[in-house]
Parts: structure tokens; sequence; C-alpha cells
């Protein structure tokens, strides 16, 4: 890039605090926001960005403004709440939230943009903290396709894959799907792994020779080691998987549609959480089927 556009981004988590560094890294001129001001200091310091003490204070003047927060009421606060960002938007700006929320808020601020003329996109990722940190992220959108095609190159920045799924709202339906179908495959893999160390098979051994055929996963291939080996202080929270998947059930609700494994599993997660592994890695679910283990004996 030869010209930086000014944009800002909103909430220097686990996963914004890269993804804000990347945009620097591509030109772009970043001011950020942190509700814990020091984040935000200690950004600035390493990335030589600037500094907004309010979402509305970063945002003003952006010609993008991104958001990475935790979940729908937060994403609220920072857009139409007490010092949000669509009051000191300038007109045209495009907000892209990369919070994982319901695709009800999406829309909803999507309407509350365009009353302020600005534009929205719902952009949730997958990829986790390594898929931040390394700039490989995959963004799934939900927009109108000349907005996306605005924003696109920005967000080219920290991702591998970026595509437009439809209207609002859809790229956080689209996170869903992804939610779902992990549920279901780490709850299989935890069984194996279990019924393999049971039956007292090496489980690494057993992954060895599986994962070679139609077992095979994404978490079969990253997470295998560390569950063998019980570590789960890493990776995505059973916390945050939990309000993914609340947001999974309600969709269903609505909608009439029929998520019977993924409602078993979150009760699964709720018991990790009792057991006090609520920042645990969501593989954390073969300790739970460990812990019944060691009761039944
Ligand atoms: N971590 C992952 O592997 C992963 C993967 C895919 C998607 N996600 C999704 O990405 C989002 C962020 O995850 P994360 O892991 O980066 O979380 P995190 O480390 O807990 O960071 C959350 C960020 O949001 C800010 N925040 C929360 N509530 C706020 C509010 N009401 N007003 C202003 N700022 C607020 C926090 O500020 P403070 O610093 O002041 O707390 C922090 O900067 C979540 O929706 C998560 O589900 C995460």
């Amino acid at each position: 890039m030869t010209t930086a556009k000014k944009v800002a981004f909103l909430g220097l988590g686990v996963m914004g605090y890269p993804m804000a560094g990347h945009l620097v890294k591509h030109g772009y001129d970043v001011c950020v926001y942190n509700r814990t001001t020091a984040k935000a200091e200690q950004w600035v310091k390493e990335y030589n960005g600037q500094l907004g003490l309010t979402p509305a204070a970063a945002a003003e003047g952006a010609d993008i403004v991104f958001a990475c927060v935790g979940n729908d009421d937060d994403i609220r606060q920072v857009t139409v709440g007490a010092d949000g960002a669509f009051s000191s938007m300038k007109a045209g700006a495009v907000f892209v939230d990369h919070t994982t929320a319901s695709a009800a808020v999406a829309r909803e601020l999507a309407v509350a943009a365009e009353q302020h003329e600005l534009a929205f996109i719902d952009a949730p990722v997958s990829g986790g903290q390594a898929g931040a940190e390394n700039g490989v992220l995959t963004v799934m959108c939900g927009g109108q396709p000349e907005i996306f095609e605005q924003v696109s190159p920005a967000i080219d920045s920290f991702a591998r894959s970026v595509k437009l799924m439809g209207p609002a709202g859809s790229g956080q339906l689209t996170k869903m799907v992804n939610q779902i179908c992990i549920a279901g495959v780490v709850q299989g893999l935890s069984e194996g792994l279990n019924f393999a160390r049971q039956a007292g098979l090496d489980p690494e051994a057993v992954v060895e020779v599986i994962s070679k055929g139609a077992a095979q996963s994404w978490q079969m291939e990253n997470r295998y080691q560390t569950m063998a080996a019980g570590e789960y202080e890493h990776g995505f929270a059973v916390d945050w998987m939990r309000k993914d998947l609340a947001i999974c059930l309600e969709e269903a609700r609505n909608n009439g549609i029929s998520l019977p494994l993924t409602a078993l599993v979150d009760q699964f997660y709720a018991d990790v959480q009792n057991m006090g592994g609520g920042r645990w890695d969501t593989s954390s679910l073969l300790a739970r089927l460990e812990a019944l283990n060691f009761s039944d004996k």
C-alpha cells in the first residue's frame, strides 16, 4: 500500500491485539481503543499507533472501524452505547465486527448504522489465537456486496480467507455452523481417546494410524497430543464456547431447527465449567470423561 488508510480497532484481546498489529504492518494508520487502557497503551508502544480513550474518540475520522469484543452486549456498548463509535464515525465509513455474536445483533446494528449514514459488516473469525497472531484467519462476512468489496483488502491483512456469505447476519450464521460442527467432533474425539486408553491402547499410536483415514479432523491433528498429556491451559476457552453454543441454540429455537447433539455437548461443557475448567481449551471434554472413569472405579 502506498497511501495509508485511516482505521480504528476496538478491543485488544487475545484476537484483537494481533489483528490490529497486522493492519499497521500492512500500512494502515491505526487508532486503537481498549476498555482496559493499559493494554491499549502497551499496543501503541509496540506498534507505534494512536490511542483513543473511548470508542468514539478512536473511531473519529476513520474509513473503517474494526471491533473484536466479547458478546452481543459488548458490541452494542462500543457501537451505540455511551461514547460509542457510531456517534463519531464520518458519513460513509464502515464498521466491521469480528466479535462472535448473534445474527440478530448484526441485523440490528446494520439498521442502526444506516440511520447514522454508515455501513456495517458482521465478520466473525475462525482460526484461534494462532490464526490471529500469524495473520491467517478465516473471516465469514454478512452485508452488502459493494461494502464488502471496500473492506475486504483491509481484512486480508490478518486473513487467509475472506468470504461474503449473504446479507447482514450471514457471517454470524456461518460461524454458528462452524461451532455446531466443532462441538460434535470434539466430543467424538474425546470419547475415542478415552476409550483407547481405557482399552489399554496407546492413544498417540492410535491417532498416528487413524488420522491417515476417515476419522481425521483438525481437532485430531492439532489437539491429540495436548489431550493425551491432559494439558488444557491454552486455545479456545470453554466459557467462550458456551457463549457461542448458546447463540446457536437460540437461533435454532427461533427457526424450529433441531440441534440435539449441540445441546448435549453444551451440557458437557457446563460440567467442565463446574470442574473449574471455564478457561480450559474446548478439547477438555476428555477431562470430563476421565473424571467419570475415575468415579466408576
Ligand atoms: N480466542 C479465540 O480463540 C477466538 C477464536 C474465534 C473467535 N473468537 C471470538 O472473538 C471475540 C474476542 O475473543 P478474545 O479471545 O479476543 O477475547 P478476550 O481476550 O477476552 O478479549 C475481549 C476484548 O473485548 C473487550 N471488551 C469486552 N467487553 C467489552 C465492553 N463491554 N466494552 C469494551 N470492550 C470490551 C476486552 O477489553 P478488556 O481488555 O478491558 O477486558 C478485550 O479487549 C469473542 O467474541 C470470541 O468468541 C475468539
